[in-house]
């Protein structure tokens, strides 16, 4: 049995009334489902029926979600784009959609009482933040975030031959059959009686997530080898947001019917305490308050017996850190022995570059899935880049391929390092600006102002720059010198409808500023500036014809950064792999284009800090917001939002919105699917050998270098749709919300359950690990909250880390147990100044 089991155990030995002293009254029959999941001992893994239960039986609060509302309205001014999703240009592939008039429908739903329980609320709002289609804009919070429902299989989109259109297929179906070697699978046909494309094109358009396009959303439904080294599940199998119903029936196209549930992936948060009804459920998970009887000391006790002896074996929780270094990715879909390797590569690992080298064809070729480094292994991915430069120019090889399927990029700064080690000769341009409003304009001057205020010997003027606050340190577009003030940066300029800011470029000839960017305690410059220079006169290793990026479209972030700047500004061409089963273009970059993900609990600090300054200098604008500690009672493990939009020079549309299409579209194949070194060798035909493998009508509409930016498209399906949440408000039954009165709003004087904390640091080592309290274990000497690595986030947005299998499966994957990471950036480490570091 596994040893969460002990844990839950414990809890359960202490169970009493879990709601607050005032839930007396008129409280309905209640199920206990929640408490059933919770408390089961055995798995993660539950019947999606019983997850909507006890999501169901969570009652709705109206007036917590309006403080949320009001508090989140004011969080959504910040985003750049919200002009642009209303009324976007031709050539954005999505329904717009009007943020804030949405945020307003949902209070006036609220307002008209149609909201029967939390689940219909929080899914009304998750629908609309779905319809920016930016992965940018996150909110973990709430009991949405508890679970994430399955298909009990995988699924994979293939052609036969890579030119027929694709057809769906169980994965399972894809393994037995040796790659359709042994026998030739047949392939869906129908799901719950609804044509299969139909069926999962609606299931993508409701549960993926943050995609510029049809063709990204449904990629990310399929299950993908570049996925799995990360630990994740895709959206179909493991990472569906809404309820997707009790079962599935699949009817294959020999006539073959499966019919199964649905299951639900309890996203394990830690010890919750005794916690048993959907009340309970509500005051956990969207208060973030323990049940009144929770005990920390029992806590502690049932922690210590879950951590790991020195004689830990592989499936206890932690793996030793002294496990030998993994050094391929173990999965069949990459070669065994990677040539070139990043330090503690792995799923377990920190480590993400491998390069393999195929000398027949003399390809070289780069695997980058993520962008998502910290630390020392920022230098590491560094030299591993340089490593498997020299080493394929030594071994004399003609062309590079880059892999970057599922990539959702990390750290710019690497992405912006990478390119320069390919392209030394060019000064990439990366200008992004934010939405200029009154807030902003208040937060810029004020936090600028002290900056500017400082003497360079000031701890705070190390700790401020790289703030988005602070303009100073930023590099006007126009002038390419410093911004000298923040009126400066501020602007506003008027574009369509809205007023942003100039556009900025980083300053990486300033090592304070490299290292300030990362969050890093390690000192990181970025290649071809400032202390690290690139020699005189550098040339690029590999012609821009010789290199070839691939992406199944799932290229988010600092990953779509390093496209815009390899394809754009270097004119390397794009092969996008996958889509819908239809011909012509596809993106690649087609997760969000936005330059700045930034984290809302930063943000706070930020009004926070600039609100301080005010009160200090008896300024009138003190009030511009309100205050965010004590306008937010609702626990957000996380939520970001897009701060800054890239354009691109001279132009005034964020990248976002424009028309990015791959030089070539490909197909999977099943000899292609889970075997990349032949993935790899067909992109590299598709674009250098034997056009006639990209797909039909797929090539001629990539725009690069000097040519104009396409902000027309191709005729889109979605072209002047809108997503309206009004038409899915109305779809709701109203409900009587009277009988849910006896919830505790959370704002009671001396309301004094406990609060959850999910940023406890604490240093141990794996002979004391009974030091480690609230439910952390000991990992490297640090206490951690325990996770599942899933979908679910940590604060601060950083994935879970893994460590161990759950030792159960969703669909062909292995659930993973991980640790949230808590001690690696600067935020816990530097104590200066205050509540911007809080
Ligand atoms: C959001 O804020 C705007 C501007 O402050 C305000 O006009 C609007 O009513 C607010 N909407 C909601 C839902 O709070
Ligand atoms: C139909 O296809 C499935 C999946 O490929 C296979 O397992 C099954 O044996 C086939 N049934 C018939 C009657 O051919
Ligand atoms: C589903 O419908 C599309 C047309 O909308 C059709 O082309 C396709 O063949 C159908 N797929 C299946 C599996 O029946
Ligand atoms: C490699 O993968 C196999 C199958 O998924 C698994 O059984 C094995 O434990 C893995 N090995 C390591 C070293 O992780
Ligand atoms: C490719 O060639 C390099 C150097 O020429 C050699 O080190 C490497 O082992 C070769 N790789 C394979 C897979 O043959
Ligand atoms: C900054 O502080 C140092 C040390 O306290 C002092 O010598 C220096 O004159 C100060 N510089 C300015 C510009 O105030
Ligand atoms: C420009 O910004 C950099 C940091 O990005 C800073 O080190 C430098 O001092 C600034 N220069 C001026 C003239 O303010
Ligand atoms: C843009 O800013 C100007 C100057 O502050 C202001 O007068 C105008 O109302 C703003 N326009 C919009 C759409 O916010
Ligand atoms: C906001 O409210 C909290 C809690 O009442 C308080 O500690 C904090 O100082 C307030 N912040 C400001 C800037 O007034
Ligand atoms: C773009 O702007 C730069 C200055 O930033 C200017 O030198 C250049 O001529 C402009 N190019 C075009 C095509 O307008
Ligand atoms: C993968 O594909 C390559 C190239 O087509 C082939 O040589 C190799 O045998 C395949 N690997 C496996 C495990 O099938
Ligand atoms: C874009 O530029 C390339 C050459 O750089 C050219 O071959 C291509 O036709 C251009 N495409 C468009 C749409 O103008």
């Amino acid at each position: 049995m596994k040893s969460f089991s002990l844990l839950c155990l414990s809890l359960l030995a202490s169970t009493s009334s879990a709601l607050p002293a005032t839930s007396t009254s008129a409280a309905p029959a209640q199920s206990t489902a929640c408490g059933t999941i919770v408390n089961d001992p055995d798995t993660y893994v539950f019947n999606a029926s019983l997850a909507y239960e006890c999501l169901t039986s969570v009652p709705f609060n109206p007036a917590v979600a309006t403080r949320f509302l009001a508090y989140y309205n004011d969080t959504l001014q910040f985003q750049s784009t919200l002009a642009y999703l209303r009324n976007p240009p031709t050539s954005y592939q999505q329904p717009g959609v009007d943020l804030l008039l949405g945020l307003q429908n949902l209070q006036d739903g609220i307002n008209n009482g149609i909201f029967p329980n939390q689940y219909e609320f929080e899914a009304a709002l998750q629908t609309l933040l779905y319809a920016t289609h930016d992965a940018h804009v996150n909110l973990f919070a709430g009991i949405l975030s508890a679970f994430t429902f399955a298909s009990p299989y995988d699924i994979v989109s293939l052609s036969i031959d890579g030119i027929q259109l694709p057809k769906v297929y169980f994965a399972f179906d894809l393994f037995e059959s040796k790659y359709f070697t042994t026998y030739q699978p047949s392939a869906i046909k129908t799901i719950n009686g609804v044509n299969a494309t139909t069926y999962l094109m609606e299931f993508a358009s409701k549960n993926s997530i943050g995609t510029l396009e049809k063709n990204a959303d449904w990629n990310q439904l399929m299950l993908s080898a570049a996925l799995d080294i990360q630990g994740y599940f895709d959206v179909f199998s493991g990472g569906a947001t809404f309820y997707p119903g009790d079962t599935i029936t699949t009817v294959l196209e020999n006539g073959t019917t499966y019919t199964d549930n649905f299951q639900a992936v309890y996203n394990d948060p830690g010890p919750t305490g005794p916690l048993e009804t959907g009340g309970d459920f509500y005051n956990f998970f969207v208060l973030g308050f323990y049940p009144a009887s929770f005990n920390e000391s029992d806590d502690s006790t049932g922690s210590s017996s879950v951590v790991p002896s020195a004689t830990a074996t592989a499936t206890s929780t932690v793996v030793s850190s002294a496990a030998a270094t993994p050094s391929n990715w173990n999965n069949t879909a990459y070669p065994d022995t990677p040539d070139v390797v990043q330090t503690d590569l792995g799923t377990y690992g920190g480590g993400y570059i491998s390069g393999y080298f195929l000398n027949s064809t003399s390809i070289s070729v780069l695997s980058i899935p993520s962008f998502d480094e910290y630390d020392a292994a920022l230098n590491t991915f560094q030299s591993t880049i340089s490593d498997f430069i020299t080493r394929s120019k030594a071994a004399g090889l003609q062309k590079v391929v880059i892999d970057l399927q599922q990539n959702t990029g990390g750290q710019p700064l690497l992405a912006i390092d990478t390119f320069k080690q390919f392209f030394p000769n060019i000064d990439p341009f990366d200008g992004s600006r934010m939405r200029a409003h009154p807030s902003a304009d208040v937060m810029g001057n004020t936090i600028t102002g002290y900056f500017q205020s400082l003497n360079t010997t000031d701890e705070d003027y190390y700790a401020l720059i790289g703030d988005e606050w602070v303009a100073t340190d930023l590099i006007n577009a126009n002038t390419n010198q410093n911004f000298t003030s923040w009126a400066e940066f501020f602007g506003p300029h008027l574009y369509n409808g809205d007023n942003f800011t100039t556009v900025q470029r980083y300053n990486l000839s300033s090592i304070l500023f490299d290292d300030a960017a990362t969050n890093t305690n390690f000192s990181f410059a970025v290649y071809g500036y400032g202390a690290n220079p690139a020699p005189a006169n550098a040339s690029p290793p590999w012609a821009a014809e010789d290199i070839v990026l691939l992406s199944d479209g799932i290229c988010d972030s600092s990953c779509a950064l390093f496209m815009e700047m390899m394809h754009h500004e270097a004119g390397v061409r794009v092969v996008a792999a996958g889509g819908l089963p239809t011909t012509g273009p596809m993106q690649a970059p087609s997760g969000s284009r936005g330059a700045s993900d930034y984290d809302v609990s930063i943000l706070d600090a930020n009004i926070d800090f600039a609100q301080q300054i005010l009160q200090s200098d008896n300024s009138p604008e003190q009030n511009f917001l309100p205050n965010r500690t004590t306008a937010m009672d609702v626990f957000v493990t996380y939520a970001d939002i897009n701060l800054r939009d890239q354009v691109r020079r001279n132009e005034t549309i964020p990248l976002q919105f424009a028309y990015e299409a791959a030089d070539c579209r490909i197909f999977y194949t099943p000899k292609t699917i889970y075997n990349y070194t032949a993935l790899w060798q067909y992109t590299a035909d598709a674009i250098w050998s034997t056009p006639s493998l990209c797909v039909q009508g797929s090539t001629g509409f990539a725009t690069t270098g000097t040519n104009t930016t396409d902000f027309v498209g191709p005729s889109s399906s979605s072209a002047g749709a809108r997503t309206n949440i009004s038409d899915y408000l109305a779809a709701l039954n109203s409900s009587s919300i009277s009988s849910l009165t006896y919830l505790n709003d959370g704002l009671e004087d001396g309301f004094a359950l406990q609060r959850y904390k999910n940023t406890v640091v604490t240093s141990c080592t794996i002979e004391s690990a009974a030091a480690c309290t609230g439910g952390t274990i000991c990992d490297s000497g640090v206490c951690k909250l325990e996770c599942v690595v899933g979908n679910a986030k940590c604060a601060g947005g950083q994935p879970c880390q893994a460590r161990s299998n759950a030792g159960v499966s969703v669909g062909s994957q292995a659930l993973l147990k991980g640790v949230c990471p808590v001690s690696n950036s600067k935020v816990t480490t530097k104590t200066s100044p205050g509540p911007l570091v809080d």
